[in-house]
């Protein structure tokens, strides 16, 4: 009976610890645009691309997800996420040209899911 109750315990803590791991590893997935969405932009655009954070109502941000900034191109979004425009950070120097093309389509499927 004891055993048994350890053998449980050591299970959960086992599980736990996996589970552990795996979150830990998860940002550093280069490809990962979701992440890279999350650590890198979330924080003006907000985790939906709606802009409603703090620091995105005093910018005055618009919705990603919104008609205005969707009928934009790709290459604009890509453009102006490499460059910058205005307050917005330009991430030429921070992200992969690739990790920037998949961080602008996973800014449409923000916009989808809406
Ligand atoms: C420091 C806050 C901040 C961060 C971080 C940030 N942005 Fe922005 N972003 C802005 C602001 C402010 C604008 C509006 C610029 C303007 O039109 O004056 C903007 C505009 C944009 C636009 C154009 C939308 C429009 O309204 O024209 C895109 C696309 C965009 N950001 C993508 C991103 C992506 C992708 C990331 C992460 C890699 C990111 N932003 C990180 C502040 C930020």
């Amino acid at each position: 009976m004891g055993s048994a109750r350890i053998n449980l315990s050591r299970a959960v803590m086992f599980a736990m610890l996996a589970a552990g791991l795996a979150l830990w590893s998860t940002p550093a997935g280069a490809d990962d645009a979701a992440a890279t969405y999350k650590a890198k932009c979330a924080m003006c655009h907000g985790a939906d691309g709606k802009g409603d954070t703090p620091v995105g109502k005093k910018m005055g941000i618009r919705d990603l997800t919104s008609a205005d900034v969707q009928k934009m191109s790709d290459e604009e979004l890509i453009t102006i996420t490499t460059k910058g425009k205005n307050k917005m950070p330009g991430y030429e120097n921070k992200l992969s040209a690739a990790q920037i093309k998949d961080v602008v389509a996973y800014i449409r499927q923000l916009a989808k899911g809406k």
